[in-house]
């Protein structure tokens, strides 16, 4: 996307007539954050071409695609899938704008390290929900044997060879987690890796490199042992359903009260938000590959920690807090990952809600209704919670700034209207 396009979806905003159920089926595309990371490790294949499927029609993943093309590769993408021919790879300087802004862009440092050895790639960027180091990343680097280096806002990386480490992290990193095992893929010898990351996307990563003709065994437990191999190819693969856009529609329909079915979902990853659901007083019926939610009446509040995976996601907590500012009672939200994700609450208290954030702690005391206003998505996922914000709210509302919302929704206001929203963009 060029600068102009994205300061169009800037200057884009939702109008949302407040007030409706929400009923029907709706679908749940790829998941963003395992897309992010197997269209890098595409990178990896040194023969044949990688088909991928099941890929969200999202920003993020537009915005990688043409960071790739500027490395050298061919891509040929339809709404949902894309062929990337990585044999023609040709730069290994990933300093564009693009992949400052985007946070996965840090995952072209493993991909390019295990392939070719080193790489110079800009620092990513990405939501601004607190301090996000690449620390663990490097640490891990170091240990196969690379020299790292930070000049100019970039990582420069360079090994003579990639040797297997024993790598303990301390902290559990999904990034960390994924970047190492790609440069650990292509690396001599055994690496195993500790305290890891067991999110859904870390298995599929390892489940994509698998199918490229890695060796990685253990993801989604938290030790992963990775046998260096000497080339990847490519492969045909389809992405994950999106456990976080899921948990989004799930929340969404416990606010507005319906009955909708999210089909194209693996239940066993939405565990924990059907837990928290339940315990609030919705009804959820799981099927082999969609989630049933149901909900009537006032829902009773409670507490939330998130958790790195099987816990509460981070990144549906911030819709769960809209959720729960209606529900009867106080609930206390207790953000264990990141130390800023409750600049949406600012936009929540525009529409009456009550909530009182003390560092990485939610209060909220659940209010029967909320208004409509004129408010901001401020990151991502923030954006969401102000989307479900205005499903429930009396009156209009306007949610600005969609281009967080863009980069990680496919087509939200879409698939909202197709189960019943009064949700419609236009000119900011
Ligand atoms: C991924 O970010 C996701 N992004 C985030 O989703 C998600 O919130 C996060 O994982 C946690 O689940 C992508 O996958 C692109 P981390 P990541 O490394 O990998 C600390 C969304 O809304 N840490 O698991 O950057 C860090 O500060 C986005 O889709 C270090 O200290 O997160 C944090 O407290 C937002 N040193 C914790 O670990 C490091 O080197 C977890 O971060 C790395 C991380």
């Amino acid at each position: 996307m060029t600068n102009e396009i994205r300061m169009g979806r800037a200057m884009e905003k939702l109008i949302i007539q407040g007030g409706r159920a929400l009923n029907g089926v709706v679908d749940v595309s790829g998941a963003k954050n395992a897309a992010v990371a197997i269209i890098p490790a595409a990178i990896m294949a040194s023969s044949g071409v990688c088909l991928i499927d099941n890929i969200p029609d999202i920003e993020d993943v537009n915005c990688l695609e043409r960071i790739l093309e500027c490395l050298g590769c061919r891509i040929k993408r339809d709404k949902n899938s894309a062929v990337i021919d990585s044999t023609s790879v040709n730069n290994l300087n990933a300093c564009t704008e693009e992949v400052r802004k985007m946070r996965a862009s840090y995952y072209l440092i493993g991909a390019l390290l295990g392939r070719f050895k080193k790489a110079r790639v800009e620092l990513p960027g990405g939501c601004s929900i607190g301090v996000r180091p690449i620390d663990q990343h490097i640490k891990g680097f170091e240990a196969l044997g690379a020299q790292v280096k930070i000049e100019h806002g970039a990582v420069i990386i360079e090994a003579e060879r990639l040797v297997g480490a024993n790598i303990f992290f301390d902290v559990v990193s999904v990034g960390a987690t994924i970047n190492v095992m790609l440069a650990a893929t292509l690396a001599e010898g055994t690496t195993i890796l500790e305290n890891v990351a067991r999110e859904p996307h870390v298995v599929d990563v390892a489940n994509f490199l698998n199918t490229m003709g890695a060796n990685i065994k253990g993801a989604g437990t938290d030790v992963i042992r990775v046998t260096g191999v000497k080339e990847l190819k490519g492969c045909s693969y389809s992405v994950i359903p999106d456990q976080i856009e899921a948990g989004t529609f799930m929340i969404a329909a416990a606010a507005c009260g319906g009955r909708v079915r999210i089909d194209n979902v693996i239940p066993k990853h939405l565990e924990s938000i059907s837990a928290k659901l339940i315990e609030m007083g919705v009804e959820i019926i799981e099927e082999e590959d969609s989630i049933t939610v149901i909900s009537n009446g006032r829902l009773k509040s409670v507490n939330v920690k998130t958790m790195p995976y099987p816990g509460f996601p981070t990144d549906v907590q911030q819709p769960m807090s809209t959720l729960l500012s209606i529900a009867e009672g106080r609930s206390i939200i207790n953000e264990s990952i990141w130390e800023c994700r409750f600049k949406h609450v600012d936009e929540l208290k525009k529409m009456g809600a009550e909530i009182k954030v003390e560092g990485r702690t939610a209060i909220i005391d659940g209010v029967c209704k909320l208004t409509g206003a004129v408010v901001k998505a401020s990151d991502l996922r923030a954006g969401a919670a102000m989307v479900i914000a205005g499903m429930i709210a009396e009156g209009v509302s306007e949610v600005h700034s969609l281009d967080h919302i863009d980069r990680g929704y496919p087509k939200i206001e879409e698939k909202f209207r197709s189960l019943g929203a009064d949700i419609v963009r236009a000119e900011a």
